[in-house]
């Protein structure tokens, strides 16, 4: 992404969320090309990035939603995705929200228990609806990715075993309130093997061919998300090869595709800006202090995760230093022995391939504001969510305050 960063900054301050819409538009054709001539939907996982303007982006080029909460669900709505293009996941999910989900009656309910399957039954019968299901059926793959973001596991919470997937979905063609009519797997996040997968829909695609043989028949075959993105120098899945391999699964199925990319599509959409405030130099290392911290982009401090950083329009002999945010904590860093010029104070760093799971990850600890957020499109910069203010973040408190 080329951006003038520091007119950016001067018009919008930092620390700050830049997102290049023309990329993740260009992100979305490209995978949307690679399923062509076959009947597929798209939709976007919201939680990698859940900007109003950035899901209405993705709405107007035809995206669906992958939500795991009732909120997401109405960003989705909000957003301007159709309800029929929304699903919803996750495996705690609440009556209340199940409830509102039937009422505003998406597309599916991905179940994730058959405890929740029940619940859901129940309060199907309430409101004298039949709900839309598929299951998410946990294949016991290993995804060979980070253990924090792998799903696909027994050990993980996720999902149900074959078996179990296989009597859920014969309880729920013979209840009343129940429609079960898609299939669900994600074994993991930032998958940069296709091996995992191909062999997830082999096995998933197995137990579709199993329940239509006792005339169950299911209509979308939901891959999930996760594939990778480059953030260092990771060779990730091509589009095509995954696209293919997926196909290749189903063959003989009349099934629609859904599939569930986040970070695909708003990764390397993204960068977050910061300003240096100070340098510190000690007998062993080098710090760079910089006004972005872990509360706006938590990547690094939970999961050692790599953002290349680079400095903005400084010269000079490159040495290593640690980034750093104001956040009273040991874990707070943006990136570890970075090779950075000597900075001053003001000059700015870009972290790069922040446009999924930065903001959305984001919190107020230490009652530090959430950053703004700017897009970037046909060569124009537009605010999408202003800056948050002590005002802010106080609001729900001020009124119980005792004298
Ligand atoms: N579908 C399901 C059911 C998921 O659990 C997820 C991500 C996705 C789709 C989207 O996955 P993606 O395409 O973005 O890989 N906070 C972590 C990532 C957690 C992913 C959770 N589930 C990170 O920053 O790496």
């Amino acid at each position: 992404m080329s951006i003038d960063t520091k007119a950016l900054v001067k018009k919008y301050g930092t620390p700050l969320y830049v997102y290049d819409f023309d990329y993740i538009e260009n992100r979305y054709t490209t995978l949307k090309e690679a399923f062509a001539g076959k009947k597929s939907m798209i939709n976007y996982a919201v939680k990698a990035n859940s900007n109003l303007s950035v899901i209405a982006h993705l709405a107007k080029l035809g995206a669906g939603a992958d939500c795991v909460s009732i909120g997401e669900v109405k960003r989705a709505l909000d957003a301007g995705i159709d309800r029929y293009k929304i699903i919803f996941s996750g495996v705690g999910k609440r009556d209340d929200e199940i409830r509102e989900a039937l009422q505003k009656d998406i597309l599916l309910l991905n179940l994730e228990s058959e405890a929740e399957m029940k619940r859901v039954e129940m309060i199907a019968k309430e409101l004298d609806k039949e709900a839309r299901i598929s299951i998410r059926v946990n294949p016991n793959i290993d995804p060979q990715t980070h253990p924090y973001i792998s799903t696909g596991l027994h050990e993980n919470k996720f999902g149900v075993e074959i078996n179990m997937a296989k009597r859920m979905y014969i309880y729920a063609n013979k209840s009343t309130h129940l429609n079960p009519v898609g299939i669900h797997f994600h074994i993991g996040s930032q998958l940069t093997k296709l091996d995992p997968i191909r062999e997830s829909c082999m096995i998933v695609a197995d137990l579709v061919r199993s329940l239509k043989a006792i005339k169950i028949d299911i209509k979308f075959f939901d891959v999930g998300g996760g594939i990778g993105v480059v953030y260092d120098k990771e060779k990730t899945i091509a589009p095509q090869a995954y696209a293919q391999a997926i196909f290749e699964s189903i063959k003989g199925l009349d099934l629609t595709l859904l599939c569930e990319p986040g970070r695909y599509m708003v990764a390397n959409a993204g960068a977050f800006l910061t300003r240096v405030l100070y340098e510190k130099v000690n007998d062993t290392k080098r710090f760079v202090i910089v006004d972005g911290a872990m509360n706006d982009l938590l990547r690094p401090s939970l999961y050692n995760a790599y953002h290349k950083i680079e400095a903005i329009g400084v010269e000079g002999e490159c040495s290593e230093a640690d980034v750093v945010g104001p956040v009273c904590e040991s874990g707070d860093f943006l990136g570890k022995a970075v090779s950075l010029p000597p900075l001053e104070h003001n000059d700015l760093l870009v972290v790069h391939s922040a446009g999924a799971y930065g903001f959305t990850m984001a919190s107020n600890y230490n009652t530090r504001p959430k950053s703004a957020e700017v897009a970037l499109q046909g060569g124009e910069d537009r605010l999408i969510r202003q800056r948050e203010s002590y005002e802010d973040q106080v609001r729900l408190e001020m009124d119980y305050l005792r004298p």
